[in-house]
């Protein structure tokens, strides 16, 4: 598995490849483009099924809904590639050279300058530096994650940013000037200072544009979700008081950093992360005179909170008794999802193995990934283990098998099983226990 590819293709077809046998490959295609292999290549043929298939662009998909609801005053992209340069995706961002975002074991990585956006914040410098200063950005975001039912290693992502500037710039919209609703005298409002990052502010800006900004960025995304959640009434066992918090955060391109997390099934999840942007991103974008927010909210999330889809590979399937009950909607209202989810509880199966010294425990999903044909829905590590005299660890997985809408054969179950262990065998270099 390390620096071999499991991909070689055979007949270039659309954005697909074909998995074939584990071969060193030279080139791959994705989105209709040729690119070179290198050591840093991990991206899979499963991976690459999903390369355009665009569900934020299919009429009435749940995540088309969602995105619909747009703010005013914001551009909307939606069409960018997800095939990005690892300078969008990290160095336009200022993410450090040795943080784990950047982990071929976190990304899907084309070659060592090519990866599969992990963000929709890879657009934000070109964005900016063409100009615009309100936009937003949907697409999908590739990440090598965990296995359950709120995690795909494809999702969507609606991204906004926006900027502002000082009243001294008059030839510019008021909507766009910072201070424009300050009352008095606010002639000596300036939105720089050669000052001391803190908590609240970055080293360059006044603390009245932090906290402006801050207040502007918060009320913007409140007023957003509110208006998702209360147009959404009973009889769904939603109601209007959804349970949300503001947490602090860490993001290297913003500063102060915020996540939003909503209730989700008894559970806190974080649904949309923003701050302050930084103010040299701006600066390298060519807005120098200009301070800006974004915020990037996960739309499946907010989608299968809206309409109780209890699990994200619904989001993935072709089957109209899923895709027909989100048709003519007028609005969210009149949608009511019912669960076509198995009555059958999950089979459980367990797999246990002595790992290598290079193993990461994303590469196994991967694999799981790549081998399952649907039947996945959880995987989560149940107990690791070093043996005292060789050292040797193990890790033994739990998989979970359910399907979205039927009841699973035992038989149907072991082979995937079986053919899973093998492929764990032979790709990743591990021995089973
Ligand atoms: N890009 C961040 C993520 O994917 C979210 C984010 C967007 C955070 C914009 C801050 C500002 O987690």
């Amino acid at each position: 598995a390390q620096n071999t590819c499991i991909l070689q293709v055979v007949k270039p077809r659309l954005n697909a490849c074909f998995y074939t046998s584990v071969t060193t490959l030279e080139r791959v295609s994705v989105a209709g483009k040729d690119y070179d292999c290198d050591e840093w290549t991990n991206i899979t043929p499963k991976i690459l099924s999903y390369v355009g298939r665009n569900l934020h662009t299919q009429k009435d998909h749940p995540i088309y809904i969602v995105k619909e609801v747009n703010l005013p005053l914001f551009a909307v992209f939606d069409n960018l590639s997800p095939v990005v340069t690892v300078k969008q995706n990290f160095d336009s961002l200022l993410t450090p050279k040795d943080h784990v975002s950047r982990n071929r074991s976190e990304n899907y990585y084309i070659n060592k300058n090519t990866v599969l956006r992990a963000h929709t914040s890879a657009h934000e410098h070109e964005l900016i530096r063409s100009g615009l200063s309100a936009f937003l950005m949907v697409g999908d975001v590739y990440r090598r994650d965990t296995i359950d039912a709120t995690h795909f290693p494809v999702f969507h992502q609606l991204e906004g940013v926006r900027l502002f500037n000082s009243q001294q710039v008059k030839k510019r919209n008021y909507l766009f000037q910072l201070f424009s609703k300050c009352e008095g005298n606010t002639a000596d409002l300036t939105l720089f200072e050669n000052g001391q990052e803190t908590a609240d502010k970055q080293m360059c800006h006044t603390l009245e544009t932090s906290k402006l900004l801050e207040f502007n960025l918060k009320q913007t995304i409140e007023d957003f979700t509110s208006l998702m959640f209360k147009t959404k009434l009973p009889p769904l066992n939603l109601n209007t008081d959804v349970e949300c918090k503001w947490v602090e955060a860490y993001f290297p391109f913003t500063h102060p950093s915020f996540e939003l997390e909503i209730k989700y099934n008894g559970e806190w999840i974080e649904m949309l992360g923003c701050g302050i942007l930084k103010q040299q991103i701006l600066n390298e974008a060519g807005a120098c005179d200009q301070v800006a927010w974004a915020f990037g909210l996960g739309l499946e999330r907010l989608s299968m909170k809206l309409f109780d889809i209890p699990d994200i590979r619904y989001m993935w399937t072709t089957d109209d008794s899923f895709l027909s009950q989100f048709k003519n909607h007028e609005d969210f209202k009149s949608i009511q999802f019912k669960p076509i989810l198995s009555k059958q509880p999950a089979v459980a199966n367990d797999i246990a193995f002595w790992i290598p010294n290079d193993y990461a425990m994303n590469d196994f999903y991967d694999l799981v990934r790549s081998v399952d044909d649907g039947l996945v829905q959880t995987v989560t590590l149940v107990d690791t283990f070093v043996h005292s005299e060789s050292g040797k660890q193990s890790h033994c997985y739990r998989i979970y098998y359910r399907h979205t809408s039927r009841a699973l054969t035992q038989a149907e179950v072991n082979n995937l099983h079986n053919r899973i262990k093998d492929a764990a065998e032979s790709q990743l270099n591990v021995k089973g226990r």
